[in-house]
């Protein structure tokens, strides 16, 4: 069963505050407002919060539940799973994963919201992060925090490559790839269909940012998706007709291949 949150923002280290902060408002149209030493681009339903430090490191993402009654489970679930909870207050809390990011869980209806601002729409709604060693990772976001795996990719060898993985209906809220780093690989938001992330291509051409990948289809998810490039070499994706999940949905499994990341045949192969 599903824990029932969804992702409502990230915190990512960057190298160069201001040229991140111009990069995400010129191509996802994010306002953005200097916070003490971070910066907060937020647009409607999207916020990504840019933080100095280690560039290419994710430092949290939150998860917001839907009910109140689920984010108590959540945290009922934890104490009782021996996992330390860090800043923990009404409104929610975070705990660390084996590597070294925090995971924020949040309660229903805080104040932390995004703003509303109007411009084409995409709603954050999952990350990637790439890691030495994914089976140990995904093992414990399933048997620690309670997410939900939809899809994995055996290469050859029968060893995991990447994992996909739910906190609610849709087919993941976070990704993890088998790779020769530890680092942030991609977050994403999820746009209302095929027509808008035509529209989102061409407003990255608009503003004179290539395609890092795509436009494609992922074979886990079955989403359409385009992929930029920041400045710090992190993939910043816009997906739309992402897979919505029944709670019975058996897990499925996919050959390490270009053509389960991308149907259409050109792929990013992490490791
Ligand atoms: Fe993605």
């Amino acid at each position: 069963m599903e824990i029932g949150a969804s992702l409502s923002s990230i915190e990512l280290f960057v190298n160069n505050l201001a040229a991140s902060a111009g990069f995400y408002e010129r191509t996802f149209g994010f306002n953005t407002e200097r916070r003490g030493n971070t910066v907060h681009c937020h647009a409607h339903d999207r916020l990504l919060v840019l933080l100095p430090g280690n560039a290419g490191q994710l430092y949290r993402a939150n998860y917001r539940f839907r009910t109140v009654f689920g984010f108590e489970a959540q945290r009922r679930a934890m104490i009782s799973r021996g996992v330390p909870l860090m800043f923990e207050s009404v409104h929610g809390f975070s705990v660390q994963d084996t590597e070294g990011r925090l995971i924020g869980f949040l309660a229903p209806d805080s104040a932390t919201d995004a703003p509303a601002t109007q411009f084409r729409p995409a709603r954050l709604q999952h990350i990637g992060v790439r890691s030495t060693a994914p089976a140990a990772l995904v093992d414990f976001y399933v048997s620690t925090l309670g997410f939900v795996i939809s899809d994995r990719v055996l290469d050859s060898d029968g060893d995991l490559s990447a994992a996909f993985l739910r906190t609610d209906s849709e087919h993941h809220s976070m990704a993890i790839f088998r790779s020769s780093e530890t680092r942030f690989d991609h977050f994403s938001c999820e746009t209302t269909g095929w027509p808008e992330l035509r529209d989102w291509a061409d407003h990255m051409a608009d503003v004179g940012v290539d395609l890092a990948w795509g436009i494609g289809r992922h074979g886990p998810g079955n989403d359409t998706f385009l992929m930029i490039k920041d400045p710090d070499g992190n993939l910043a994706e816009v997906s739309s007709d992402l897979e919505q999940c029944s709670t019975d949905r058996p897990v499925g499994v996919w050959p390490h291949r270009p053509q389960t990341l991308n149907q259409w045949g050109v792929a990013i192969m992490r490791g």
